[in-house]
């Protein structure tokens, strides 16, 4: 089984990113998944016009990614845009996506109601996921629920060729993982870089024990019995510990006589267990800026071998020489 995802640099990283999406992938890793992993930057085009901030983003995504698990010698790679081919296939796929398709995509809407340029490029950004995944020949795509409409484009379009001109794709499929689909955000939303509400992976500790004291929580004393369930405070922090961890907190909450005060001290403290280590092999990474260019030039050498041979199929089929 082959699986494939890959993750805007947009913007710091976040607790939401990593339960959504980049642990899944690296848990499939672990079991033994042929993965391939990319850092999507002509998809950031569409909303990062700064060149030095983009750099920026790319770099940061590729050492995150690095420091939180993903190895090299089993998951391929790469930089989006160290393959060409994946913006030819975009044309080959785009003759036959549907405008109407396109036109009923919730993330352009949205992104276009934030204020983001409404250009072709963020229009056809579907397409050009669809590209990413069948370049590659993707079956599996680990992401969290805001994706799930892009892999439904997805599937369309590798099928909608299909008919038209023989069996070259292979029509992919969301993996989305229920208890994660959509991490809540400081203010109980969804958290997302837009909405000013992450924990981002790697802040500084302190400025993110700060943040997680202003997570928005209802006015009960300490005395009152709480809910779980319906708190940003446990929904978060349930992520990050053990199963024990986790009853012994619920039951707290339910008996009364925990503060929201604690409950987000604990928080904080479980945010630092789990990602203190990884902090230490970032820094490392990012001292050696060398050696992280020779994982990225490997891995889009492997994932150009992939995407020459679908692309050649692709221009066979479709009539160019
Ligand atoms: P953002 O909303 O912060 O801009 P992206 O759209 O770049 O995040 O998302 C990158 C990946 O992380 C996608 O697979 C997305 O589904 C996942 N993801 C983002 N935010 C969350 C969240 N709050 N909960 C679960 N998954 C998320
Ligand atoms: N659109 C995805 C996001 O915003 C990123 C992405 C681009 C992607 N190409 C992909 C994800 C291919 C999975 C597969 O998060």
């Amino acid at each position: 089984m082959r699986v494939l995802s890959g993750i805007q640099p947009s913007g710091a990283l976040h607790l939401g990113n990593y339960f959504g999406m980049m642990k899944p992938i690296l848990d499939l890793q672990e079991q033994g998944a042929e993965s391939f992993v990319f850092i999507a930057d002509y998809h950031a085009l569409t909303t990062v016009d700064d060149p030095d901030r983009l750099r920026g983003h790319i770099r940061d995504a590729v050492l995150d990614f690095l420091a939180l698990g993903l190895d090299p010698e089993r998951t391929a790679f790469y930089v989006q845009s160290d393959l060409p081919e994946v913006t030819e296939l975009t044309w080959l796929l785009s003759v036959v996506t549907p405008m109407g398709l396109l036109e009923r995509c919730h993330s352009f809407k949205d992104k276009t109601a934030k204020g983001i340029p409404a250009t072709h490029a963020l229009f056809a950004y579907p397409v050009l996921m669809t590209a990413d995944i069948l370049a590659v020949r993707g079956e599996q795509v680990p992401v969290g629920q805001d994706q799930k409409q892009h892999l439904e484009v997805a599937r369309d379009v590798a099928q909608k060729f299909n008919r038209q001109y023989g069996e070259v794709f292979v029509p992919p499929v969301p993996v989305i993982r229920e208890q994660v689909a959509t991490v809540p955000g400081l203010d109980g939303q969804k958290m997302s870089k837009s909405y000013g509400n992450t924990l981002d992976l790697f802040a500084d500790p302190r400025a993110t024990r700060k943040r997680i004291m202003k997570i928005v929580t209802d006015s009960r004393t300490v005395e009152e019995p709480k809910d779980p369930e319906t708190c940003t405070v446990f929904q978060l922090y349930r992520l990050l510990v053990s199963d024990a961890e986790r009853e012994a907190m619920a039951a707290r909450y339910r008996a009364g006589g925990l503060g929201y005060g604690e409950a987000k001290k604990a928080l904080a403290d479980a945010f630092e267990t789990h990602f203190a280590p990884f902090r230490e092999r970032r820094e490392a990474l990012a001292a050696d800026p060398d050696g992280v260019a020779a994982i990225l030039a490997a891995g889009a050498e492997r994932a150009r071998a992939e995407t020459r041979r679908t692309l050649d199929a692709a221009r066979r089929a479709v009539g160019l020489a």
